[in-house]
């Protein structure tokens, strides 16, 4: 744990993500008592803004219990009391010398040395991260203290894009200083995959390909990226969610039994299992983009080419992809995992499905596959599709649930936001649920050949549509039917 007192400097304070995200979060870990005693929070971004004009913005998103509404704003007030802001540039020494003769002087002064520890957090495009970080290094670096740095994707575009920014941070932090968000890793129910893997003895000897058949991660989103073309364009559906955030739940999901708990011990089965995937196969692909549904009843919906931030008109970004992953080893060869995500869907949803095998010999014709779910998100649950005896005089077969849905096993019991966690686990020097520059890379290459492939408009490469608020591209069923997955489950 972070001894004494800590700094916590948001660097793109008065972003999109530090409004939606780490000020919320910053805030719920200070009304639950996860800050350390001595903490002061500096908002840092190039916008001049008067001291209410940043109170204003940052705590714009943060939600308070009205059951308990004076109680919750007296605890607002009070977490006001920890905010500062800074105005200056990503790019100048002096600013970074301002900003840290501001902390050295304001709130330093009556902090024990060597407890003097600072964590810069980096709200911002991934454009400004190695200058930021650079100017930080040179000018704003702890020397009473720990330094953490905490970065945030996009982390490079491919391979080498992504390998050249880990070199670039490396020079100027070291690995145990930097921690690599990604927020899926904070999820209450990603955080359950290896508890529930490697506590229960019932999965030990089936999770393996004897038994089981495929498994699917599925993300869907019922908005598009409507205001959000420009950036969208330039990474895709593959980029934004699969690499990351779908990957690290395949990873959980896959990976051998850690020696340990201990944040390297999970992270170098990650980077091995990971490294058993060879790059994924275009024949494994069915990518698509949205269209609109101008005829649809109610709102009309604009496809992604009609949406105004787009520049690229004739852009072939993917919006909606199902990509099948083979891991060569001895547990898994064979079994597909299906990895599928999409914007502009029927649902929000994320969840994976892990479908067992037909029994052997089955007695009973009408019996389904078990299979297991875990539901990250909305309402967090875990079931298992289990075949039961129908209840009364008929011996028929019937599917049912064996079912932990969260909300109504644990009535009492809040799960934090993801980044509330994560920055818990930054304040106390957890590096388990953070990508590790060598987990990074081994993830890069298993997607950058198909990804330079799809922005080459290689002719191997076809785009399917889909309309807005549909379930995605109709031959989806037909793709994931041959894997394996069997459809009749999914009631
Ligand atoms: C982000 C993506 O990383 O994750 C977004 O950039 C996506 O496009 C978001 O909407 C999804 O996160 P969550 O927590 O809402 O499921």
């Amino acid at each position: 744990e972070l001894q004494g007192s800590v700094t916590i400097v948001v660097l793109g304070a008065s972003g999109d993500l530090a409004k939606k995200k780490t000020y919320p979060a910053l805030f719920r870990l200070y009304r639950n008592g996860f800050l350390p005693k001595n903490t002061h929070i500096v908002g840092y971004a190039r916008t001049k803004l008067s001291h209410a004009d940043y109170l204003d913005r940052v705590t714009h998103y943060i939600k308070l219990n009205k059951d308990n509404a004076q109680a919750e704003q007296d605890l607002l007030d009070e977490f006001k009391q920890l905010l500062y802001y800074q105005a200056g540039s990503y790019d100048q020494d002096a600013s970074y010398q301002a900003l840290d003769a501001f902390i050295k002087s304001q709130l330093e002064s009556t902090m024990a040395p060597g407890q003097r520890n600072r964590v810069f957090y980096m709200a911002l495009p991934p454009s400004v991260f190695v200058p930021v970080a650079r100017g930080l290094r040179r000018n704003a670096y702890a020397t009473e203290g720990a330094n953490r740095i905490v970065v945030e994707k996009p982390f490079g575009k491919d391979l080498e894009s992504s390998n050249q920014l880990s070199k670039d941070l490396g020079q100027l932090f070291t690995e145990p200083e930097i921690y690599r968000i990604d927020h899926y890793l904070g999820k209450e129910m990603v955080k359950n995959v290896m508890t529930v893997r490697f506590s229960n003895v019932i999965f030990s000897h089936v999770w393996n390909r004897m038994y089981i058949d495929n498994v699917q991660v599925t993300f869907k989103e019922p908005f598009g990226t409507e205001g959000r073309g420009g950036y969208f364009d330039e990474f895709g559906i593959i980029r934004d969610v699969m690499q990351n955030h779908l990957l690290q739940v395949l990873s959980l999901i896959a990976m051998e039994r850690p020696i340990s708990t201990d944040a390297e011990a999970i992270r170098d089965e990650k980077v091995k299992v990971l490294k058993c995937i060879p790059p994924i196969d275009i024949q494994d692909s069915l990518l698509g983009q949205y269209v609109g549904d101008a005829n649809g009843e109610g709102d009309k919906k604009l496809g992604y080419l009609e949406d105004p931030t787009l520049k690229n008109k004739s852009s072939l970004t993917p919006t909606f992809a199902a990509l099948v992953l083979w891991i060569q080893n001895e547990r898994w060869e064979g079994v597909p995992f299906i990895l599928k995500a999409g914007k502009a869907l029927d649902s929000a949803k994320v969840e994976v499905r892990i479908q067992f095998r037909n029994v052997a010999g089955n007695l009973y014709k009408s019996a389904a596959r078990n299979e297991l779910v875990i539901r990250v998100q909305p309402d967090e649950a875990l079931y298992m599709k289990f075949n039961n005896k129908m209840p009364g005089l008929s011996y028929q077969t019937i599917q049912t649930d064996l079912d932990l849905t969260y909300e109504n096993r644990y009535t009492d019991l809040a799960i934090p936001d993801a980044y509330e966690s994560l920055l818990l686990d930054v304040l106390r020097n957890d590096h388990s649920n953070f990508v590790r520059d060598d987990e990074l890379g081994a993830a890069w290459r298993i997607f950058t050949p198909l990804l330079h492939k799809i922005d080459q408009h290689d002719a191997a490469i076809k785009m399917t549509s889909y309309k807005y608020g549909s379930r995605g591209p109709d031959e989806l069923d037909d793709f994931v039917r041959k894997y394996g997955y069997d459809r009749s489950n999914a009631h």
